[in-house]
């Protein structure tokens, strides 16, 4: 019997650091705390009506949502495993309605993690794939955090990554040198490189999209969409497939594995709020990602990572996937069709 020889996170981690001196340690630990974190999420999702992780917290977010008790545990999660490790200025979150400051006690770093500690919470009780959203980015201020050190655009994360919780639980990653994913092995507790340089294909037959919203949504999606359904006797001359898990991480994750794009655009219900995800901890990393693998993001008129926030829980409209399917949707947004 010969060793098997595999790439585990810190191996791939160590290796980066090493080839691309990109990964400054204080960054490469606070990886792999996160992914430490979604681990012990991932242990409570997996124990489902077993455990103590199911139902409705009875409270609401600043998103006027109902947080459920997976929303809440998942951010205290993350919170109890990077408050204490040095590097960090502090968090933010979906789940709170502002930074939460590394606590005195503890030393401070540069750092910056915003999180959506669990995403696709409708599907948590019906045991659809959930996941984890992570985005890093350097504090200008030192280590002196405000709610106002997170607004920077896009461009200036230095990591990025989910936890996709499904069949199995995926880590996906990147820090600006392509993305790779990591299928964890229960049985050793070790993230496990199985899905190297993840690459996006430029062109695609499959869509993902709420349709039940359709009557709301503006003319160039009306007529985007309407094209995909119209298959092989429309003007796209091809039939189309359509997939809407309603968990953001299981669609990226679908997409980053074979393809596709990804919508949720703004519509007339809320012309003040375009859509319902958020730039910081949905929008953003998931772009920076996209992007890594060869895919395009947007917001209908211009690349989502250059989007100056102004605001932490401010939404943004999203299509992001196959490249020229995204360049296709965001040409008939300039158009005005
Ligand atoms: P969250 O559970 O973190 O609030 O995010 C849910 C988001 C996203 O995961 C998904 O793509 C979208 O909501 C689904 O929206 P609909 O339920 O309107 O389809
Ligand atoms: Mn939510
Ligand atoms: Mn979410
Ligand atoms: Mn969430």
């Amino acid at each position: 019997m010969s060793l098997q020889r595999r790439t585990t996170l810190t191996k791939y981690l160590i290796e980066q650091q090493r080839e691309n001196n990109n990964l400054p340690a204080d960054l490469r630990l606070l990886i792999e705390v996160v992914a430490r974190a979604c681990k012990l999420i991932s242990y409570h999702v997996s124990k489902g009506a077993l455990g103590e992780a199911l139902g409705t917290a009875g409270t609401e977010n600043v998103q006027g949502e109902v947080q459920k008790k997976l929303d809440v545990l998942s951010n205290e999660i993350l919170l109890d495993a990077n408050e204490w490790g040095g590097n960090l200025a502090a968090m933010a979150s979906e789940e709170m309605e502002t930074l939460f400051p590394i606590p005195s006690k503890y030393p401070r770093g540069e750092y910056l993690l915003v999180f959506d500690p669990l995403d696709g919470s409708s599907n948590i009780d019906v045991n659809v794939s959930i996941g984890t959203i992570f985005s890093v980015l350097r504090c200008p201020n030192g280590s002196e955090a405000t709610e106002d050190s997170f607004l920077q655009p896009g461009t200036r994360q230095v990591a990025a990554g989910y936890a996709v919780y499904g069949p199995q639980t995926v880590l996906v990653l990147t820090t600006g040198n392509g993305v790779n994913g990591f299928t964890l092995d229960r049985e050793l507790g070790s993230w496990v490189l199985t899905h190297p340089n993840m690459r996006i294909p430029e062109d695609t037959r499959e869509y993902a999209i709420n349709a039940s919203n359709a009557r709301h949504w503006y003319p160039p999606v009306q007529q985007y969409v309407n094209e995909l359904m119209a298959g092989k006797t429309g003007p796209r001359q091809a039939d189309f497939n359509m997939r809407w898990v309603a968990s953001m991480v299981a669609d990226v994750h679908r997409i980053l594995s074979r393809g596709g794009i990804f919508m949720y655009p703004a519509d007339r219900r809320t012309p003040d709020k375009p859509g319902k995800l958020r730039l910081m901890y949905e929008a953003n990393p998931m772009s920076f990602i996209v992007e890594q693998a060869g895919g395009a993001a947007t917001n209908g008129r211009q690349r989502i990572l250059e989007i100056e926030p102004k605001s932490l829980h401010e939404r943004v409209a999203v299509f992001l996937g196959s490249k020229n399917e995204v360049e296709r949707v965001t040409r008939y947004h300039e158009e005005g069709t």
